[in-house]
This record gives structure tokens, C-alpha cells and sequence, in this order.
């Protein structure tokens, strides 16, 4: 089956957007994966359309009605739903490679200052975050989740990014990539990559993914020396 995407959103000229170029473009025109843009407006039951209200209680901004975000949603057809919001769960690879095994996903696009809470609950929606800080909504954040599963998705990427992404452990940052020319400016570069000496290559390498994410990603870090996805990764290595 076609892995299925359906995004709710007041603003649908935002999708695909960047999702129709490159490699999820192409797995999108070749039908590895499916989009349907819905507009949440379209959900709206009186003559001026209306989405919001202002919140009960005062405060600033307005809220998405749950009625009209209910209906646009419509019945469940066994995907996953999820509310684009700050407040989320951060997203995380784990949850990508899960959701891209299953049928797909149902993703709902805020604005203003919120979706009321009672239809999250109603519909058990969870709710993901990307990240601590804020976005204007939800679209940018949808435009992401869905490129993080549609790159899992068979047949998009090439045997090669696969097989990295089965092997590279995600708990250590990618090691430092160079090209030619070998002096660019003067800086040359490293010369155990010009050696042709595989396991000096793969130590070097280790070497530096691990410095990179002792220094820039402590948490990371951290979960790695308790929990190593592979066991070469923490093996001692001959001087
Ligand atoms: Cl999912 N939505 C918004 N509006 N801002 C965010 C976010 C989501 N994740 C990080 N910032």
C-alpha cells in the first residue's frame, strides 16, 4: 500500500512546497507515497467560514474551534494523527522509522494561538514538536516530519543512504566529509583520507564523530557511553 499523507491546514498553497522537488518529488510524481491537502476552512459550518473563537478564560490570540477541526478530520481511517505544536513531544528518529513502517499519517496544522484541547483528547491526537523554539505554525513543522519519513520510505533513497541509515549508529554525530581539490586554499585535507588505509580511515573517522558529539551534543553523548547501538562503537581499539 501507498504510503498515505493527509495535511489539514488553513494555508494548503504551502504543500507540497519543497516536498515536490528532489528525492521526495520524485517519490511522490512515481506514487512511492501519497498527499492529500485539506483545508480546514472548507470544515466551516456558517456564511463567514469561521475556524476560531477567543479563548475561554481571556488571554491573547484566538483558538481553533473543536467542532470545525473534528469535522475536518473527519472518520478514522486507522492512521495516526498528529497536532503540530511547540508544546509536543520532540520528534524523534525512533518515531520517524515507525511511522514510515506503518500506512501513514494525518497531520494537523495550528494557527493562531492554539487547536482546542478537547479534540486532541477526543481523537487521541499526539501531539510532536520539532524543536525549542517557535515557528508561525504548524506547516514548516508538517513539511518536516513528512520529509524524515518519505526519505525511509522503500525505494526513495538509493541502496547506498539506506544502508546508512540501518548502520550509522544515531546516538554519535556524523563524522567531517571532504572532496577534491586535496588543498583548497591552503587548507589541505586530512591526510589519513589520502592514505588508502581503511581501518585507519574507520578509527579516524570514530575518532572524530565522537569528539564532534562530546563537544556539541552532550545528551547525546551521554546516552551513547550507556547505550552504544553497536558494540564496535565502544570496543577499545589497538594504538
Ligand atoms: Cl511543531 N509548531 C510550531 N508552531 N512551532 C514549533 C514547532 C511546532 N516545533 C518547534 N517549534
Amino acid at each position: 500500500m501507498t504510503w498515505h499523507a493527509t495535511v489539514l491546514t488553513l494555508f494548503p498553497a504551502m504543500f507540497p512546497g519543497p516536498l515536490g522537488q528532489s528525492l521526495a518529488g520524485r517519490a511522490l510524481t512515481a506514487g512511492l507515497w501519497r498527499l492529500d491537502v485539506r483545508d480546514i476552512r472548507d470544515a466551516a459550518t456558517d456564511r463567514h467560514r469561521t475556524v476560531d473563537d477567543t479563548p475561554f478564560g481571556g488571554g491573547a490570540g484566538m483558538v481553533m474551534r473543536p467542532d470545525v477541526l473534528d469535522a475536518a478530520i473527519g472518520t478514522d481511517d486507522g492512521r495516526p494523527l498528529f497536532y503540530l505544536t511547540p508544546r509536543g513531544q520532540p520528534l524523534q528518529q525512533s518515531r520517524v522509522r515507525a511511522l514510515a513502517a506503518g500506512p501513514g499519517a494525518t497531520l494537523i496544522c495550528g494557527r493562531y494561538e492554539g487547536v482546542d484541547q478537547r479534540v486532541l483528547d477526543a481523537r487521541n491526537v499526539e501531539e510532536v514538536s520539532i524543536g525549542d523554539y517557535v515557528l508561525s505554525g504548524g506547516e514548516l513543522p508538517a513539511l518536516v516530519l513528512l520529509d524524515a519519513c518519505v526519505r525511509l520510505l522503500p525505494g526513495v533513497m538509493g541502496a547506498d543512504a539506506s544502508a546508512t541509515e540501518e548502520s550509522f549508529s544515531t546516538t554519535l554525530l556524523e563524522y567531517p566529509h571532504y572532496t577534491r581539490p586535496a588543498d583548497w586554499q591552503g587548507r589541505r585535507v586530512p591526510a589519513v583520507l589520502l592514505s588508502g588505509h581503511h581501518a585507519a580511515i574507520a578509527a579516524w573517522r570514530q575518532d572524530q564523530a565522537e569528539a564532534a558529539t562530546r563537544a556539541r551534543r552532550p545528551d547525546l553523548w551521554q546516552a551513547h557511553r550507556s547505550a552504544p547501538a553497536n558494540a564496535m562503537d565502544s570496543a577499545p581499539r589497538a594504538p
